[in-house]
């Protein structure tokens, strides 16, 4: 297996997948909208492995430019990360994220039945767990009806995904449920760079660290964890790319079809996150305490066992790492990767 296709390849996950896959000898052919992207990504990533990956300004949903790349190169595996993904935005434009990240895959799909390509990996999320009843979460636990139509387009997926597995058993589909990617490449080229004031703690942080927003909000103190603020598992960006490899790995053995949480199996609250962050970068993140947000879970972490027992893939890296990482890509970017 050569030659794999990213889709949404210049993301933050994305790109960081690239590197992963150039420093483990395959080549990554990438697409990307650039709709939540920069093209510079394609320059830094050359510049990190001195090798510069095709690139296709190409929309996923768009047959005949995705045909095209299919064409023009021998691909071995798909890595589909191309979608949208802010769970706020999806509440308010359901139309918008069914029509495109569905569209997306079923696209994808239908190049690979074209070109025979039997492998692929999808880029899934810990909110097909919907609620959590209890923690940590295991791949068996029912996928429940999502919170978001964001989640809702991860869920309709993984049974696309299954039920093509199941009409086509020579399919080989890997689906890894990320929980919350953090950080960013160590060289501080790379990281977590969303467009406008950021949804997600990290990227809000890094910024408070640079004093380009002033306080952090910390929504709600009084949920049922150790310190009353939201516990998730952070897991380090490019540990999670590292899990894409060992899972292109695993698809070599034609396993069918097979699923993945991708965390550290260790959860964090808020505050912890909070003062990880100051403790690895010697900065002070001065916060309120602000209402509780819609849709927030108290506590969701991963069991990871299955991917350590199978796919050989531990996380390896720590919270302090990623805030490290994470501050230094902060740092020298401070108006994001131009
Ligand atoms: C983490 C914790 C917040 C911001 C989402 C998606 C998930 C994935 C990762 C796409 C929570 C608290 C946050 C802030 C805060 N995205 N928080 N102040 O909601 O766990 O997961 O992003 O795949 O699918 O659901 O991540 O970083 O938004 O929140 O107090 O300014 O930080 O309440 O407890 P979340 P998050």
């Amino acid at each position: 297996m050569k030659k794999v296709l990213v889709t949404g390849g210049l993301g933050f996950i994305g790109s960081e997948a690239v590197i992963c896959l150039i420093e483990n000898g395959y080549e990554p052919v990438i697409i990307d909208n650039l709709f939540n992207a920069k093209v510079a990504v394609l320059d830094r990533i050359e510049t990190i492995t001195h090798f510069r990956p095709k690139f296709y300004e190409v929309d996923a949903t768009d047959e005949e430019a995705t045909e095209k790349v299919f064409a023009e190169n021998e691909i071995d595996a798909v890595i589909h990360f191309a979608g949208y993904k802010a769970v706020g935005e999806s509440v308010e434009k359901p139309l918008e994220y069914y029509e495109n990240n569905l569209e997306s895959l079923i696209v994808i799909a239908k190049c690979m039945k074209r070109h025979n390509v039997k492998n692929i990996i999808f880029s899934s999320s810990a909110t097909v767990y919907g609620v959590p009843s209890r923690v940590p979460l295991y791949e068996s636990d029912p996928v429940a009806e999502a919170t978001n139509p964001y989640g809702e387009t991860k869920v309709m997926i993984e049974r696309i995904l299954k039920d093509l597995q199941k009409a086509d058993p020579t399919l080989n589909v890997g689906i890894l449920r990320y929980f919350n990617p953090i950080g960013g490449h160590p060289s501080g080229l790379l990281g977590e760079d969303p467009n406008g004031i950021p949804n997600n703690l990290l990227p809000y942080v890094s910024q408070v660290a640079i004093g380009k927003l002033k306080c952090l909000k910390i929504f709600g103190d009084d949920y049922p964890t150790v310190d009353g603020t939201g516990v998730r598992d952070y897991i380090h960006v490019v540990d999670l790319a590292e899990g894409h490899v060992a899972t292109l790995k695993k698809l070599e053995e034609n396993p069918g079809y097979v699923v993945y949480n991708l965390g550290t199996g260790k959860g964090t609250s808020v505050l912890e996150l909070v003062h990880a962050y100051e403790k690895a970068n010697g900065v002070k993140i001065p916060y309120v305490i602000a209402p509780r947000r819609a849709g927030d879970v108290a506590e969701n972490y991963a069991d990871c066992e299955k991917a350590a027992k199978e796919l050989h893939w531990r996380a390896k890296f720590t919270i302090e790492d990623a805030c490290r990482d994470a501050y230094n890509f902060q740092k020298n970017n401070p108006e994001g990767i131009k």
